[in-house]
């Protein structure tokens, strides 16, 4: 048998960073997505092919399937680890692959665990009623980002567009309005584990500082808080002038905790320059993807500037008609 599943990619809205220090976030699915198609083989050894991180058909022993490391594999070995606690090891050829850059702040790690966590536990005939998909997914994200908020890998497995809260609270969040959204990829690798590491010593080192703009919940509403629970409203209205207002004020408080980049200003300026509504980095930052709002005739416009400005486009639209739920084919 061949099984097969997909997962979708994700943006952040709004709350990147905050999120990790127990505040809102809003995260929307979109329609590119990660795949995976697994088959059980006889033998006792594992073979992977995943073009996006230029591996093609390399074996691996049982026990190097084990080994712990810190390679770009490591998260499609860390799979293969969570489902062989429910499963005796056999012989598994695997295929891996995505839509949309890896590294790129788009949640292609979340994604290609869902999909391919998907894909083996089908594959071995794992009942899936019982089967802790948010759970495992956590565990593959935390060989890859340290201590993750859990946001990437429940939005993945969701789908759609939620409110989320550590450590599992999830609203989904019904939109009136399709948001038609660019993406702006800087070609430069960002590393969430090192942005978060980095907000974490800044959090350390000037307290009085960083907490009233991130920091826990409980206390008095923060800055990120805010602006996350009006947006929340903005959407509600479909007030998308306010969206995109709300947006650059999120961006400015990201820049403020030091997660920008050069490549990110420039994709984030020229975009706003162009006419967006708004335009903020998503995910870890310091590299990786902005998103800007925009009006649906202006996509193009849009997506020429980013391009001028050193960036590769990626037009999506989340919101009732988009095609950005996972796949168990
Ligand atoms: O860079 P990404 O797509 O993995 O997004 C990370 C989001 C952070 O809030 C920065 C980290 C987290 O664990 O939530």
């Amino acid at each position: 048998m061949v099984s097969k599943a997909s997962a979708p990619g994700k943006v952040i809205l709004f709350g990147e960073h905050s999120v990790v220090y127990g505040t809102p976030a809003i995260a929307s699915a979109i329609d590119k997505k990660t795949h995976a198609v697994v088959e059980i083989v006889s033998g006792d050894r594992v073979e992977i092919t995943a073009p996006d991180i230029n591996i093609e058909s390399k074996i691996f022993s049982f026990e190097e399937v084990q080994e712990k490391g810190d390679t770009s594999i490591e998260a499609i070995k860390g799979c293969i680890r969570e489902i062989w606690k429910l499963h005796n090891p056999t012989g598994l050829k695997i295929r891996v692959w995505s839509d949309f850059p890896m590294g790129s702040g788009l949640g292609s790690s979340a994604a290609l665990a869902v999909a391919l966590l998907l894909a083996l536990s089908k594959e071995y005939g794992i009942d899936q009623s019982g089967f802790d998909m948010q759970k495992h997914a956590h565990e593959v994200e935390k060989i890859i980002h340290g201590n993750p908020s859990g946001v990437d890998t429940t939005i993945s497995g969701s789908g759609g567009v939620i409110h989320f809260e550590k450590p599992d609270k999830i609203i989904p969040l019904e939109l009136k309005t399709t948001l038609h959204l660019v993406i702006g990829y800087t070609g430069k690798h960002g590393s969430t584990k090192k942005t978060v590491s980095f907000v974490r010593q800044l959090m350390d080192s000037h307290p009085h500082r960083i907490k009233p703009i991130i920091s826990q919940k409980k206390e008095i509403l923060l800055e990120a808080e805010k602006i996350m629970l009006e947006a929340e409203e903005a959407m509600e209205e479909s007030d998308l002038k306010k969206l995109g207002f709300l947006m650059d004020l999120s961006h400015g408080l990201l820049n403020s905790l030091g997660v920008s980049c050069i490549e990110l200003e420039n994709l984030v300026f020229a975009a706003r320059k162009a006419g967006a509504l708004g335009a903020k980095l998503t995910g870890g930052g310091d590299g990786g993807c902005m998103i800007a709002l925009v009006k649906e005739s202006d996509v193009d416009k849009i997506s020429d500037a980013i391009i001028s400005a050193g960036g590769t486009p990626i037009k999506t639209a989340i919101g009732p008609a988009s095609d950005n739920k996972r796949e168990n084919d």
